[in-house]
C-alpha cells in the first residue's frame, strides 16, 4: 500500500481534487461526487448575489482537447449556495468554497458567509478571464494592486486559510504569486483558463455566445506545467515563500499526476477530463498512480513530489 495522503493546509486523503467549476455547481452534483473517490471538491465560484451567466454556447469542445468556455460564472449566489448545503448531509469529503466577486468588499462579505457557516478553507477565483460581459479589461490577477487588495480585505474579516487562483494570462506569473503571499495567500493554485477565441468558418462569426472565452483541456497542460515550474523554481530559491501548490490544467492520467507531483505540486485539480473520463476519472487516475509507486518503489509522494524541479535546478546553473 502507498500513502497518498497530502497537506494543503487541510489534510486530504489524496492529492485529487475537482476543479472549480467543473460540476460543483449544485449541491445535488457535489454529493454524487463526493463518493467518487476525490480528496477534495472545489465549489463553483459563488458570488454574492445570483448570476445567471452569459449567453449560449457557453462551452464549446472546438477539437479534441481544447475545451472553451464563457460561463460567466452563473451561481445561484451565496445565500441560497449555502442554503441548499445545509440541508445535505455531512459530505465526507473536505468541500472548498470558490469565491468570486466585483471587487475586494464583495469578496470579503462573501468569505466571511462561508466562515460563518464552519468552512476552514477558501479559493479566491480572482483569474476567470470572462468574468465580464465580453471579456474586457483586465482580471484582478492580472493587477497586483488589486490582487493585493481582494487577498488582503478577506485576510483582515476572516481567518479562512485562502488558497489563491492564479492566472496564466500574465507576463511574469511568480510577481503575482508573491504579492499574493506578501497579502496573505497560504497556498496557490494554478492555472485558471487561457483567454481564447474560435472563429467559425461557416457562419463567420465566434462559437461562444459571449465572443471570448478561456481554454482548458489537454491542450494547456504543457503550458500549466511551465507556469507550475516558474512557481516551484521561485520557491525553490526563496525568491518566494514556500506554500503548498495545487496544479490544474489538462490533467486527465496518472501519468500526468505524476508530473505535476514532480514539478512540485501537493495536489491536482480535475476539470476539464471530466468531460472525456465522466466521474470513474478520480478512481482510475488513482489506481494508476498507485500503481506506478509501486512500480518505481515510492512509498509516499513526498519521496518524488519535486524531483523534477531539483533537476531543472541543477540543469540551469
Ligand atoms: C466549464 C468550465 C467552468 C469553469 N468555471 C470556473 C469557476 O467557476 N471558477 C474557477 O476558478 N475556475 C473555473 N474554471 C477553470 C478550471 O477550474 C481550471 O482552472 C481550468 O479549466 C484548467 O483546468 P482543466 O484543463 O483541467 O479544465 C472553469 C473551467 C471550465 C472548463
Amino acid at each position: 500500500m502507498v500513502d497518498l495522503r497530502v497537506n494543503i493546509g487541510i489534510e486530504l486523503q489524496n492529492p485529487l481534487i475537482l476543479s472549480s467549476g467543473i460540476l460543483g455547481s449544485s449541491v445535488g452534483m457535489l454529493k454524487r461526487l463526493a463518493g467518487t473517490g476525490a480528496g477534495a471538491l472545489i465549489t463553483k465560484s459563488i458570488t454574492e448575489n445570483p448570476r445567471v451567466g452569459h449567453e449560449n454556447p457557453t462551452v464549446i469542445e472546438v477539437a479534441p482537447g481544447i475545451i472553451l468556455n464563457a460561463m460567466g460564472l452563473p451561481n445561484p449566489g451565496v445565500d441560497l449556495f449555502l442554503n441548499e448545503l445545509e440541508e445535505e448531509d455531512e459530505l465526507k469529503i473536505p468541500i472548498i468554497p470558490s469565491v468570486a466577486g466585483y471587487n475586494e468588499d464583495e469578496f470579503g462579505r462573501v468569505a466571511a458567509r462561508f466562515e460563518d457557516a464552519g468552512y476552514e478553507m477558501v479559493e479566491l477565483n480572482i483569474s476567470c478571464p470572462h468574468s465580464t460581459e465580453f471579456s474586457t479589461g483586465k482580471v484582478i490577477a492580472q493587477d497586483t494592486g488589486r490582487t493585493s487588495q481582494v487577498i488582503s480585505a478577506v485576510r483582515e474579516i476572516t481567518s479562512l486559510k485562502l488558497i489563491v487562483k492564479l492566472s496564466p494570462n500574465v507576463t511574469d506569473i511568480v510577481e503575482f504569486a508573491e504579492v499574493a503571499l506578501d497579502a496573505g495567500a497560504d497556498a496557490l493554485s494554478l492555472i485558471n483558463t487561457l483567454e481564447a477565441l474560435e472563429v467559425d468558418p461557416f457562419f463567420e462569426v465566434p462559437v461562444l455566445g459571449n465572443i471570448f472565452g478561456g481554454q482548458s483541456g489537454e491542450s494547456v497542460r504543457c503550458i500549466a506545467q511551465r507556469k507550475i515550474a516558474d512557481i516551484a523554481l521561485a520557491m525553490h530559491s526563496d525568491r518566494i515563500r514556500n506554500v503548498p501548490l495545487i496544479g490544474i490544467g489538462g490533467v486527465r492520467t496518472p501519468e500526468d499526476v505524476f508530473r505535476f507531483i514532480l514539478l512540485g505540486v501537493d495536489a491536482v485539480g480535475i476539470g476539464s477530463s471530466i468531460l472525456y473520463e465522466d466521474l470513474a476519472i478520480f478512481e482510475n487516475i488513482l489506481d494508476g498512480l498507485e500503481r506506478m509507486m509501486v512500480d518505481k518503489g515510492y512509498e509516499s509522494l513526498d519521496v518524488f513530489r519535486g524531483k523534477a524541479i531539483l533537476r531543472i535546478a541543477e540543469m540551469m546553473v
